[in-house]
């Protein structure tokens, strides 16, 4: 059983959400796909994503458990919608919104309490740090995203060996965890990868219904 994510980062509403569900057949593949939508696009679809065969997943989750944190997506907000997994510490958040492992670490361990999987990214320059700063107790139960940010949005591929070697550095440094590649992933390239690794995270050939639907198949 191989992960395949839909990271839809910031784009897309819930009427061309559901226009993108349109292009969709229940599905009947033996691997975990993951539908990880905007917050508010997941409200709007998840009945109908989950009846389609999707399993959901988010793109953040906040640092602290339900209560006066404006802004903030608790655990306790998603209760109703079954979110299986959260991308934390996606690369385009540590740039922008300047998260750092500690704070990653602190939304891990929020993750793990409400039995939501992390799916924990991370780049060459952050692995063993990354790892460190996770409890032992949450480290096991984390799925990694190796994502080289030169291959992130920039259609430049990543070397499939390369890959296979920074997998075997993510479990050096967070045990026997299930490893999954992002960066630049599409229909042409996504057999190599999941050669050699547990997934792929894919941002933006997620977002058209027929590169995604080639990547599932
Ligand atoms: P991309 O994004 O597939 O558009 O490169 C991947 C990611 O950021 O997770």
């Amino acid at each position: 059983m191989k992960y395949i994510f839909a990271n839809w980062k910031s784009n897309k509403n819930v009427e061309t959400a559901n226009e993108w569900l349109d292009g969709f057949e229940k599905l009947t593949t033996k691997n975990e796909i993951i539908l990880c939508p905007p917050f508010n696009i997941l409200g709007g679809i998840y009945k109908r994503a989950e009846k389609l065969g999707f399993v959901l997943g988010v793109q953040d989750l906040s640092p602290y458990s339900a209560g006066s944190y404006t802004g903030e997506i608790s655990s306790v907000n998603l209760e109703e919608m079954d979110v299986k997994y959260a991308i934390l510490g996606h690369s385009e958040r540590r740039i922008h919104l300047g998260e750092d492992d500690i704070l990653v670490a602190k939304k891990v361990d929020q993750a793990v309490d409400a039995k939501i999987t992390p799916v924990v990214c991370v780049d060459e320059g952050y692995i063993e740090s990354q790892a460190n700063a996770i409890d032992d107790d949450s480290l096991s139960k984390c799925i990694v995203a190796y994502e080289p940010l030169s291959a992130i949005g920039t259609g430049k591929e990543m070397d499939v060996e390369k890959v296979t070697q920074v997998v075997d550095r993510i479990k050096k440094a967070f045990g026997n965890v299930k490893v999954i590649y992002g960066g630049s992933v599409d229909e042409t390239n996504v057999i190599s990868y999941l050669r050699a690794c547990d997934g792929v995270l894919v941002g933006g050939a997620s977002l058209e219904v027929k590169s995604f639907i080639n990547i599932i198949n």
